[in-house]
């Protein structure tokens, strides 16, 4: 990730075990920050309240959560509870779940006296497995974006929804990675960058894009289909939380409707996503995946800076601060709506397998048909 002339991850932890720091996204785009996390409670609030997101980034913290919760209990005796406190932060990503399972699986065999250092190295070593696999995501679908402009010889136009970039892992993002392989290769692309409501979170892939000098516009959710019936989109690349064993795709509130409309005029839709991501024991991706339904109040309440504070786009904080008290120059929220109405917030949508032309994963890219058999796959 690139801030400035500095590189950082999302999530790295100090040399001496007392915790692990984080950029809080809640600051960003307005203000560069990061939060000092020093235990596992501190580690699920950060997720719960979005601090961190996006699918790998959250299950990459919880393995550092679990490792601080191990640091704190010399018994160990709560290595499964504190894996079931942090699983159930936040539910429809599967990620969280298989980071978890994966340290838990390692750690319950070993000596309790040996687990603590043992759930550090995992998570250092999942961080790093993190970054490698989502540059090869990128690699693999900057080939993708490389065979579209070999037909077209001309910019490629990519559409984006939500945030899949450094932010949403620990480095590189998954379909904003290969966005960035492109462009670094000199494919000329041009991105349309949207999620606009309930989160955001297109204002986190804008500060991405520009950092790293991709150009790109900003548009409103609904403008997506609108774009696509004047040509002016060539490919659709999104994220993932959770995909089927049959390719149906979880992802951000607001895909479904974007693959919809790419599918009515002939545009590619990718979806962009670790193995890790692929929840093997999905059948029925509509009926069985716990949509986060998140509090009414994020859609009531939108916030921003006034416009008498200056944008502090690339400001790094010159220090930590705890959860909560970002000093951000003018940052403020507005009420949209009041109580008399009821507001609902679910947080993801499911595309179903028919609507995605492939799914590039750190080992190619596939039909949805075909992923199942990565399960078996080495
Ligand atoms: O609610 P979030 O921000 O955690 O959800 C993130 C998304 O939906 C992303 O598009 C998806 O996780 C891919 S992140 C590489």
């Amino acid at each position: 990730m690139k801030v400035g002339n500095t590189h950082y991850r999302s999530i790295w932890p100090d040399d001496s075990r007392r915790g692990v720091h984080i950029v809080d996204q809640t600051r960003l785009p307005f203000e560069f920050g990061t939060v000092f996390l020093e235990s596992r409670d501190a580690v699920a609030h950060a997720i719960r309240t979005m601090q961190v997101r996006g699918a790998p980034l959250i299950g990459v913290t919880a393995a550092f959560g679990l490792a601080l919760a191990m640091d704190a209990d010399s018994s160990n005796a709560s290595l499964e509870d504190s894996a079931a406190l942090l699983n159930a932060t936040r539910p429809t990503a599967v990620n969280l779940a298989w980071a978890l399972k994966r340290a838990v699986a390692h750690l319950v065999r070993l000596p309790h006296q040996s687990r603590a250092a043992a759930a550090w190295a995992l998570a250092r070593k999942m961080a790093d497995e993190d970054v490698a696999t989502n540059a090869a995501i990128g690699e693999l679908g900057a080939g993708v974006i490389r065979a579209l402009h070999a037909q077209k010889q001309d910019t490629v136009n990519i559409l984006t929804h939500c945030n899949t970039g450094w932010v949403a892992t620990v480095d590189w993002g998954t379909a904003l990675a290969a966005i960035y392989k492109a462009h670094d290769a000199g494919i000329p692309v041009h991105v349309w960058v949207d999620e606009t409501r309930p989160r955001n979170q297109g204002l986190l892939t804008a500060w991405e894009l520009r950092q790293h000098g991709v150009p790109h516009t900003y548009i409103v959710d609904n403008a997506g289909g609108h774009l696509m019936q004047h040509g002016k989109v060539d490919v659709v690349m999104v994220g993932a939380d959770r995909v089927s064993r049959h390719g149906d795709v979880a992802n951000k509130i607001g895909t479904y409707l974007k693959a919809l409309a790419a599918q009515d005029n002939g545009v590619p839709f990718y979806a962009a996503l670790p193995v890790s991501t692929i929840d093997f024991a999905l059948e029925d991706a509509l009926g069985d995946i716990e949509i986060e339904e998140r509090d009414g109040e994020e859609v009531r309440w939108i916030s921003g800076q006034q416009p008498e504070a200056k944008p502090q786009h690339g400001r790094v904080s010159p220090g930590e601060s705890g959860p909560g008290t970002a000093p951000v120059l003018g940052f403020g929220r507005l009420r949209l709506l009041d109580e008399a109405s009821p507001a609902a917030n679910p947080a993801f949508d499911v595309t179903p397998s028919h609507l995605i032309t492939g799914i590039i994963t750190e080992r190619g890219v596939f039909k949805p048909d075909d992923v199942a058999a990565l399960e078996s796959a080495p």
